[in-house]
């Protein structure tokens, strides 16, 4: 592929993501909360993260391992972040969200692994075939990749922490939902879904090319308006709920 097919699909990839952000703002993502049996067969919860996550996780390890290699370029920076992340989606998050009786829809399964495939296959073919030359030791002293990780790896951690809240809100056998308090949460109902996307608005700024663009748009497009189904879902369901925390941008949206 040229680095102009691949730039052009980056371009349409993200017009697709505007169009379904709107999509999302009128139908939420049926999926945890969301979830419901009219959209046909359904898989465990668990099982279903898992298979969904898996190409993402198996293809950038595809590229890492089998792509064009240079000993001068220090790439395999940006496959690492993207790999620890997706280990994390893939097997250990899975393995500790509480189990319930909600179950995930196939189509939500099929329709992630589809963006996941374009998403990892776009950012590894392109960081595999154009990445050798650019990423140099250079780099590694630019403000691109040091804003970048900073800014990675404290969306990373303020996921990874409001995903521990969360989970942890429910005792052994609880199937319910509770008001969650504390560290962002008083601020914003989705601290989690704010940390994702300032992980991936870090990965671009450190790789700077289009497709990490345009996975960092896709993960703006997917979840601001799922945070606001979940915030109005938290409205619906607790009169108490704080009045004066917002969805995900604190004092913002
Ligand atoms: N990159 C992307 O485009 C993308 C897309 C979607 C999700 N994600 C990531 O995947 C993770 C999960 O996303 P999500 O939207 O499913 O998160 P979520 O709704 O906040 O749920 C996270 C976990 O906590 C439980 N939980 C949430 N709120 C709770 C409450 N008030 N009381 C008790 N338990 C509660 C959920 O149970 P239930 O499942 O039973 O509700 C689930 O197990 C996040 O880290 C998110 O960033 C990424």
């Amino acid at each position: 592929m040229t680095l102009h097919s691949v730039n052009t699909i980056s371009y349409s990839w993200m017009a697709l993501a505007f169009i379904i952000h709107i999509l999302l703002h009128f139908v939420a993502a049926p999926f945890g909360r969301h979830t419901s049996e009219k959209w046909g067969w359904s898989v465990n919860n668990k099982l279903g993260w898992f298979i969904m996550e898996l190409p993402s996780l198996a293809i950038m390890c595809y590229f890492l391992l089998l792509g064009r290699h240079s000993t001068e370029s220090f790439v395999w920076i940006l496959f690492i972040f993207w790999i620890i992340h997706y280990i994390n989606r893939t097997f250990i998050y899975p393995l500790r969200i509480k189990p319930t009786s909600k179950k995930m829809p196939l189509l939500i399964v099929i329709n992630a692994i589809f963006f996941n495939v374009v998403n990892a296959g776009l950012n590894g073919y392109y960081l595999s075939e154009y990445g050798q030359s650019y990423y140099t030791s250079a780099w590694l002293t630019s403000p691109s990749f040091i804003i970048g990780a900073l800014l990675f790896i404290a969306g990373m951690l303020i996921n990874l922490k409001s995903d521990h809240t969360l989970i942890n809100l429910r005792k052994p056998g609880e199937d319910g939902y509770k008001i969650p308090k504390g560290f962002l949460f008083d601020y914003i109902s989705s601290p989690n879904l704010l940390g994702e996307i300032i992980e991936w608005t870090g990965f671009a700024v450190m790789a700077w090319n289009l497709p990490a663009l345009s996975f960092m748009v896709w993960t703006f497009a997917n979840l601001v308006p799922r945070a606001k189904n979940h915030h109005d879902w938290y409205h619906r369901h607790f009169n108490d709920y704080p009045k004066e925390r917002k969805a995900v941008i604190p004092f913002i949206y």
